[in-house]
């Protein structure tokens, strides 16, 4: 099939274009800045909110699928506006050209930051968090990742025969990351399990970048599995701690507190049983099979 991957040269896109080209695919990788393409994958350095360019990368393309990457992905990380603003105008203008374009598929990244966690009074309803929870963003990327969903839905209502859906990872873990290499935040997933304070701020989420890339690859090779607007969970069915999380969740978040009883010794607070129902998708990476450094109390160190 051929498809478009938006925010391919990313933390999230370069393992995504790598999975999509493994199985077979031709793919163009389309970001703002150039990045390494594996064997056989077209780069194309163009600003997606440029009208005239992306309209020459989708005539290039001709995509039958497109997953929808490009954008600001970290909270805070540009004035609350500017975030709004890209991440919204993106997934309104990509989505509307694939499907204008003929593709037979589309899936836009969210993220789990749409619960709204990691505010004093935030409390969930239950725990795992799955699909169906309520919403409730309060930063301005978590809010345009909720518009993005909202789009997805919107647009899913005229698709025709183009399914529109979106995935919600987790944390991303890059491959290089395990070796050592800084995540997101900065510091390494070993020092992310050494202190859990910084895991906290994520409800110990994660998720192995090339996982994630199956799941965008298994809703594009099999759209009529998918329901027009769905969302997916794209999260690891361990949390990225070492001690569980009824007893580390009330610590940092005091409303999970009796909620966080119900959570097995190595169950994560989220689940993506959404993924695993309509794909037989589940992450078959775990932070104990793949982290190459040790962490103090915790095990890893795979292989090394
Ligand atoms: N990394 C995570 O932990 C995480 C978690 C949940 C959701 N997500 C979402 O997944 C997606 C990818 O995340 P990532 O970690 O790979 O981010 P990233 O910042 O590494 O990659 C995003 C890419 O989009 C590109 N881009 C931005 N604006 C563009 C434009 N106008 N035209 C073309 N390209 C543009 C950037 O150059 C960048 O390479 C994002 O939508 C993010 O919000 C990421």
């Amino acid at each position: 099939m051929r498809v478009l991957v938006t925010g391919g040269s990313g933390r999230l896109g370069r393992s995504v274009v790598a999975v999509l080209a493994d199985r077979g695919h031709e793919v163009t990788s389309v970001d703002l800045v150039d990045g390494p393409c594996p064997d056989g994958v077209r780069g194309v350095v163009a600003d997606l909110l440029d009208d005239d360019a992306r309209a020459r990368v989708f005539a290039e393309a001709r995509p039958e699928g497109v997953v929808h990457l490009a954008g600001i992905a970290v909270p805070f990380a540009r004035p609350d506006l500017e975030i709004l603003d890209i991440n919204t105008r993106l997934a309104w203008a990509v989505l509307t050209d694939a499907v204008a374009c003929g593709a037979r598929c589309a899936v836009a990244a969210s993220s789990p930051t749409v619960f709204g966690y990691n505010t004093p009074s935030w409390r969930p309803r239950y725990l795992p968090l799955d699909e169906e929870h309520p919403v409730a963003p309060w930063h301005a990327y978590g809010l345009s990742k909720l518009i993005i969903e909202e789009t997805v839905r919107a647009v899913a209502r005229t698709s025709g025969d183009c399914v529109v859906a979106t995935v919600r990872p987790g944390y991303v873990i890059a491959p290089e990351e395990w070796e050592g290499a800084p995540t997101q935040q900065g510091h390494t997933v070993a020092e992310r399990l050494a202190n859990p304070e910084l895991a906290a701020v994520s409800l110990f989420n994660y998720i192995d970048a090339r996982d994630a890339g199956e799941l965008f690859a298994l809703i594009l090779e099999h759209p009529e599995r998918v329901a027009n607007g769905q969302v997916f969970h794209a999260i690891a069915e361990d949390p990225l701690a070492t001690r569980p999380l009824r007893e580390l969740l009330p610590q940092f978040h005091p409303t999970t507190a009796g909620l966080a009883e119900t959570l097995a010794d190595s169950q994560a607070a989220f689940s993506s049983t959404a993924a695993f129902k309509a794909l037989g998708w589940r992450a078959r990476r775990q932070w104990r099979t793949e982290l190459r450094e040790n962490v103090q109390g915790g095990g890893g160190g795979a292989g090394s």
